[in-house]
């Protein structure tokens, strides 16, 4: 009989539950586990070795060995099942997702940009096709820019369109504000920049206003500036058929009609008709002449137009949306949606 329990004796067994107890608590992943499962608790391994050869034992050693070697066996297997447990609730969803997986395949939920980030994307690339170029400003406004340097002193009336959302910072003793619509930028663009200017500013904006179908407190512009020799109304009114031609579809009705705004003169309001109904989506004009001055600009050489559209109003028009709060709701059946126009 081979004398079995001199090639694997107890005392190594108990090396072998210590060591497997070690190399347990250092590893990091399931997989490193699975494979130290295979080593130490596998068909070759030394434990299961150690139990095949009490085959070859007396009944009395393999009574009083064979109850020992399967205690440390169940103490490994128990060990094992234990840092697996402790290692599956450590690895989080993250860790288990295969960026390798081929997309139309994978079960993760499927990302989409939201509706307006598709607008503000389509926009970077019309502004390239027609000769535009982007900028952005600053959210938290000056009284200054916001309405004073364009055209609407302290106590004029325009100011009141604009229900402003405060702050309580001041800059040159006047409380500042949340802007209340991307035409202090046309002041900032024209300050910093040489004729002739065509640039278009999309951006948030904040209002005090109560919320319905077509009006948020916090919803985004898309400002635009032209300031050039021999520029007329026939140009603003070809510019903004162009970028709703490019945003929208070609086919649709568009009127301008009348209106007024301090820092444009004359000024209108354009509108689209939408499910059967006149919706406004921007106002515009030509560039006071006084805010031309202002900046040092002749008017009489100079000419310049301006417009601002509302870009939920907009995404509303685009994709068949009948009220712009569902762009800011995080309604997952809406938001995951495909838009398309
Ligand atoms: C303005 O804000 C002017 N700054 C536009 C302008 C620019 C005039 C340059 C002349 C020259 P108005 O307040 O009308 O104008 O807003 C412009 C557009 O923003 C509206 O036509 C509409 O499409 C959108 N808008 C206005 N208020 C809201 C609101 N509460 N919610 C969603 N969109 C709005």
């Amino acid at each position: 009989m081979a004398n079995w329990n001199q090639s694997i004796r107890l005392e190594n067994l108990e090396q072998i539950l210590d060591q497997f107890e070690y190399q347990l608590k250092k590893q990091t992943s399931l997989e490193g586990l699975a494979e130290l499962r295979r080593e130490y608790l596998g068909k070759k391994s030394e434990i299961n070795q150690a139990l095949r050869g009490l085959g070859n034992a007396s009944l009395e050693e393999r009574k009083s060995y064979g109850q020992k070697i399967n205690q440390i066996k169940d103490q490994m297997i128990r060990l094992a099942a234990d840092r697996e447990k402790e290692l599956a609730s450590q690895t989080t969803d993250w860790g288990r997702l295969d960026l390798s997986a081929p997309l139309g395949k994978s079960n993760q939920p499927k990302a989409r940009l939201h509706p307006i980030s598709n607008i503000l994307l389509e926009i970077t690339e019309l502004a390239g096709k027609l000769g535009y170029r982007v900028t952005d400003g600053p959210e938290v406004e000056t009284d200054w820019y916001n309405f004073t340097a364009l055209n609407m002193d302290e106590d004029h009336p325009a100011r009141d369109g604009w229900d402003t959302f405060y702050l309580d910072q001041y800059h040159e003793g006047k409380q500042m504000l949340a802007r209340t619509h991307t035409s202090p930028v046309q002041i900032r663009y024209l300050e910093n920049n040489q004729l002739p200017i065509k640039v278009l500013v999309p951006g948030k904006v904040y209002r005090n206003e109560d919320e319905d179908s077509t009006h948020l407190w916090n919803f985004y512009q898309l400002e635009g500036l032209v300031v050039d020799r021999g520029v007329s109304m026939a140009d603003l009114r070809g510019a903004i058929q162009s970028i709703l031609m490019e945003l929208l579809d070609d086919q649709i009705e568009t009127r301008l009609r009348p209106s007024f705004f301090p820092f444009t003169e004359p000024s209108v309001e354009i509108d689209v008709k939408y499910q059967g109904q006149w919706l406004e989506l921007a106002g515009g004009g030509m560039v006071h002449p006084k805010i031309l001055e202002n900046q040092g600009i002749d008017p009489d050489i100079y000419q310049g137009f301006a417009f601002g559209f509302g870009l939920d109003r907009i995404a509303a028009v685009k994709y068949g949306v009948e009220d712009v709060r569902y762009f800011w709701r995080p309604d997952y059946r809406f938001l995951t949606q495909r838009f398309v126009r």
